[in-house]
């Protein structure tokens, strides 16, 4: 499905992607881990070109997504959507406009100049956000909505194109740990129900082990583990995080281990 081939990101002389090279050849829930600094962004952004790479190639179900340009590259990018840490919505928008915004690839500038959504769609966004337990906050606006919600209006707006893959760049970073596992939650399960593959960026290692498939360390730009949850070691964790005997794993946990188990997030489609 997805390869990644020697992909290299350079800005001036320093090499914030280095050769990266992996394959993900069924829709897994893969996880990339790192500290600050380690290029896991870079990685994303490149993968759904939002960053051109200097080096190495980017390629989907055989075809080669780095030289794609215009309809092609947006197409490119409509099918491997994107959710950031800060969520990315538009504040003052209604909640159903702001998951609207994922079709707007495909729409005409007049339907969009007048905010003109066809029928069909409201009511796949609103089946979407039900599906994620937020229906109710469809007419509200997303600045008042709690970061969790608005995160699950993100992964909405991401569904609404109806992508093969999703990129999520440090999804849970600003949520606490409740929100977090509400969140992590869903993406593992659209990642089973729908079986689309889920990237994630994760900046802790506990996240990274409870919820994917497989792991991906990055260090100084370099891939330097790709395994199972299981191979994740605390000897290779301190090697990924590039940490010296003082390493912890509770320094890089978001604690949603110790939260009620009680699942809270849906209600079963
Ligand atoms: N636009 C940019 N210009 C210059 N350097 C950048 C830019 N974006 C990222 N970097 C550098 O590339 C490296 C990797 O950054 P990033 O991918 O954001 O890491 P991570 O997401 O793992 O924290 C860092 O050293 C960062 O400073
Ligand atoms: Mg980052």
């Amino acid at each position: 499905m997805l390869r990644i081939e020697q992909l290299t990101k350079r800005f001036g002389d320093k090499k914030a992607v280095d050769t990266a090279t992996f394959t993900i050849d069924q829709p897994a829930m893969v996880g990339i881990i790192g500290r600050s600094g380690a290029g896991k962004s870079t990685l994303l952004r490149m993968i759904n070109r939002l960053a051109d790479a200097s080096e190495g190639r980017i390629v989907f179900d055989g075809q080669d997504v780095t030289q794609l340009k215009g309809a092609e590259k947006r197409q490119w990018q409509s099918r491997c959507a994107m959710i950031f840490q800060q969520f990315n919505l538009v504040p003052r928008m209604d909640v159903v406009s702001n998951v609207l915004h994922g079709t707007l690839n495909r729409r005409s500038t007049l339907a969009t100049m007048f905010n003109l959504f066809p029928q069909d769609d409201i009511h796949k966004a609103i089946e979407i956000l039900d599906r994620l337990g937020i229906a109710e906050q469809a007419p509200k606006r997303a600045e008042a909505l709690s970061g969790g919600q608005q995160q699950r209006v993100a992964i909405a707006r991401a569904l609404m194109q109806d992508p093969a893959m999703i990129l999520a760049d440090e999804p849970i970073a600003s949520l606490d740990p409740m929100n977090a596992q509400i969140v992590m939650d869903a993406l593992r399960r659209i990642h089973e129900e729908d079986g689309r593959m889920v990237v994630a960026n994760l900046h802790t290692l506990d996240t990274a082990r409870r919820y994917c498939d497989r792991v991906i360390g990055m260090r100084d730009g370099c891939i330097v583990f790709d395994g199972t949850p299981e191979q994740l070691t605390t000897g290779v964790a301190r090697d990924i995080y590039g940490a010296g005997a003082e390493f912890s794993e509770a320094a890089t946990s978001t604690a949603i281990e110790t939260l009620d188990r009680t699942r809270t997030a849906f209600v079963p489609a």
